[in-house]
């Protein structure tokens, strides 16, 4: 056990938005730091740091704490193990006491730090048969120095070298007492059928993986002869520590190169990573070979939003990569891209010109990515009118991923000239597909948004659907789109009435739709009898009613003109519609509680404190779900 008292000075020593920058890139706000939330997926930062407190906290999921509860939730370290790391930091001596932590976690955290610690074993023994060794230096060595590698390049980046042998690491590491079963369960050593150990890395030169915090968490090995038919790299196996999908390579070397800059080199290979920062460009990482995932994209979203794809020039892989990075898009990343020359990779390209021609070359070439896409679609279908179509709608597809819409529209125009067509036509259909995406990414931010409001106690009792504009539109929106399928199995009817149903909000204010919901719920069921059941009413006031939302077409919806947010009655559009009904509601909700929370603030024994921050919490809330609404919608 560490003692409270030092445990008090190390979180007085530890400057916590130091501790939390080398993962999150923060900007500063008023007396904080804001960012975004490297425990949960955002686009619009939720992450604030408070340097006077010592403490994060995310609004969006909850999480929070002081400077060692951050790392042990972004290494996954127990409270001691981060305290550890945090004093050796900052210089920090601990005084241990008695006693003993007993947590079930230990099992899991032991097998960790035993994994760790084969990890640093092998690559150790790498470097060692690298330098030590004849075979090493003659063959290993002299591979990496005739591709260019400087001494300093070799040891900055631990690279190794294992040996022609079926069991030289095998039998090494168990000599130095470090166990078969975990050998293999650190993806160093794979069995025969017959359960005899085997080395997985032989004749490689080899490359550390490591995590965004520098652990070793797996390795590369390169053949080196091109006459060897094995595949050119051996990647070790997913592990406990090594999560293939959430990793980068070179993010450990470059992340703070890439926070200053504010800007990342993408590339593919880890040679090119290596090349590169030995030519001084070290905001450089990899995705090595394979599409990128998610988890990577949330990784290098982190550190800065301007990535610069850098394409090897060869034609079919460009072309195979194109859809990957629509994700890059969605996640509202700033794509630019660097074509290479054919045959060329950013490696063979920075050797052959030197550093700082490359540099130039980087800063040269460089074009947004969509019209990149553009032009290299384009150039085979010139004479096509078929084929160009479908290529401009493959490329408007890619403009569709970008959230902001006057990023949209710039880019609307300018491919309008590269695809030589009305930028009326493009921006028409480009509204199609926004429309269709935007319709699914609210669902997402609804439920999302929802799950918040909930977890906060924030409930919609019955008065918020008290205004008679809202309710109209509610029930315009029932009238004409129930039916439509709104997500999964639900149509736009269930999704309503389920959502009624949830919110206690089963009366209203206006007689008129009560009368209408009458119809609707018979016994506490609710059907959905139909447009016709109420065009052909026997009750005049439903029937001309029916008739005339029936007739209405396009119209602006009343419920939004307090926002001056204008709805596009078109067929789909409706489940933008439904979804920002039911987000306006929640945003009066959250403006009631606000206004009782101040209230309360005049209340000279009122917690202060609490309600300040609660009140915090809320305002953000309403700001997010006002971009939401506003973000989402199309003002024409
Ligand atoms: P490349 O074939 O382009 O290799 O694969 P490279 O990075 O340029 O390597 P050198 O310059 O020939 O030494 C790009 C990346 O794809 C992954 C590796 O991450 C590699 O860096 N890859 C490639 C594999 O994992 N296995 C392979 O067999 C080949
Ligand atoms: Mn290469």
């Amino acid at each position: 056990m560490i003692s409270p008292g030092s445990i008090d000075l190390l979180l007085n020593a530890a400057v916590v938005e130091d501790v939390v920058g080398d993962y999150v890139t923060l900007r500063r706000s008023g007396s904080r730091f804001k960012g975004l939330c490297p425990f949960h997926d955002e686009k619009t930062p939720s992450f604030t740091v408070t340097p006077t407190l010592g403490i994060y906290k995310c609004f969006g999921c909850q999480k929070g704490g002081n400077s060692i509860h951050f790392l042990m939730e972004m290494e996954n370290l127990s409270f001691a193990e981060a305290a550890r790391q945090l004093a050796r930091r900052y210089g920090v001596e601990l005084e241990e006491t008695g006693g003993q932590e007993t947590d079930e976690y230990k099992e899991n955290q032991k097998l960790r730090e035993s994994l760790q610690a084969v990890l640093d074993y092998a690559a150790g023994f790498f470097s060692t048969q690298l330098h030590d060794t004849e075979n090493g230096r003659n063959i290993a060595l002299a591979y990496f120095k005739e591709r260019g590698f400087t001494t300093d390049t070799i040891h900055k980046w631990g690279l190794g070298y294992s040996p022609d042998d079926w069991e030289a690491l095998t039998k090494q590491a168990q000599k130095d007492g470090y166990s078969l079963d975990y050998l293999e369960q650190a993806g160093l050593v794979k069995k025969r059928e017959n359960g005899s150990p085997f080395d997985l890395f032989r004749n490689r030169v080899m490359f550390r993986l490591q995590s965004v915090s520098g652990k070793i968490i797996g390795f590369a090995g390169r053949k080196m002869s091109s006459t060897d038919p094995s595949p050119k790299y051996v990647n070790s196996p997913e592990t406990e520590l090594y999560k293939k999908s959430d990793n980068l390579f070179g993010i450990f070397q470059a992340k703070q190169a890439i926070k200053k800059s504010d800007k990342v080199y993408l590339t593919e290979g880890y040679t090119d990573v290596i090349t590169l920062h030995q030519a001084g460009i070290e905001n450089v990482v990899a995705s090595s070979g394979t599409a990128l995932t998610p988890g990577q994209i949330k990784l290098l979203r982190r550190f800065s939003p301007n990535v610069t794809v850098l394409y090897d020039g060869d034609l079919a892989g460009i072309k195979a990569s194109l859809r990957g990075i629509n994700l890059l898009l969605a996640e509202d990343l700033n794509v630019r891209v660097v074509s290479l020359p054919e045959g060329e990779d950013p490696d063979s390209l920075c050797a052959k010109m030197g550093g700082e021609a490359f540099k130039t070359f980087l800063q040269e070439k460089e074009e947004n990515f969509i019209l990149f896409k553009a032009k290299l679609l384009l150039k085979d279908v010139e004479n096509d009118p078929l084929k160009k179509s479908d290529a401009v709608r493959d490329i408007l597809d890619s403009v569709a991923e970008i959230r902001d819409p006057l990023k949209r529209t710039a880019l609307n125009r300018q491919l309008a000239g590269v695809c030589d067509m009305e930028e009326a036509l493009l921006s028409a259909e480009l509204s199609k597909l926004v429309r269709k995406k935007t319709a699914d990414v609210e669902q997402q931010t609804y439920t999302e948004l929802k799950q918040i409001t909930e977890a906060a106690g924030i409930e919609m009792p019955r008065e918020t659907l008290t205004d008679e504009p809202q309710e109209n539109a509610f029930l315009r929106l029932l009238m004409l789109h129930a039916d439509k399928p709104f997500k999964e199995e639900l149509t736009v009817f269930d999704f309503i009435m389920q959502e009624l149903h949830n919110n206690d909000l089963l009366t209203f204010s206006i007689p008129f739709t009560q009368k209408v919901m009458n119809e609707i719920i018979r016994d506490d069921i609710a059907t959905w009898p139909g447009q016709q059941h109420f065009v052909n009413h026997s009750d005049a006031e439903i029937a001309s009613w029916a008739a005339s939302v029936l007739s209405s077409g396009l119209e602006l919806s009343k419920a939004f003109e307090d926002v001056h947010i204008y709805v596009l009655h078109e067929e789909d559009n409706y489940k933008h519609e439904v979804i920002s009904l039911f987000l306006h509601l929640r945003r009066k909700k959250l403006d009631m509680i606000i206004r009782e929370n101040m209230e309360k603030l005049k209340n000279p024994e009122a917690e202060t404190v609490d309600i300040l921050e609660y009140l915090e919490y809320l305002s953000f809330m309403r700001l997010k779900i006002a971009n939401e609404l506003g973000g989402a919608v199309f003002t024409m």
